[in-house]
């Protein structure tokens, strides 16, 4: 699963990073400061809250199965 961001939708609302500073990293100019990155196991609800909270709809979600994620194995 990975983040993918549009910097040029990108205004430096910095909720995304309110989430979670770890995943979603911003520049010294307060803006998301990478086009994709792989989500670490364990931080999908995470990202999935930080992707949500950005106002301008800058960030989605690619490789997302959707199927609720309750891995247990
Ligand atoms: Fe940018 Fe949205 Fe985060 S505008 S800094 S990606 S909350």
């Amino acid at each position: 699963m990975k983040i993918i961001a549009d910097r040029a939708k990108c205004a430096g609302h910095a909720r995304c990073a309110a989430v979670s500073e770890e995943l979603f990293e911003l520049d010294e100019s307060g803006y998301i400061a990478f086009d994709a990155k792989t989500v670490p196991p364990g931080m999908e609800a995470l990202a999935r809250r930080g992707i949500r909270a950005c106002p301008e709809r800058a960030l989605a979600l690619e490789g997302d199965e959707t199927s609720g994620g309750h891995d247990m194995s």
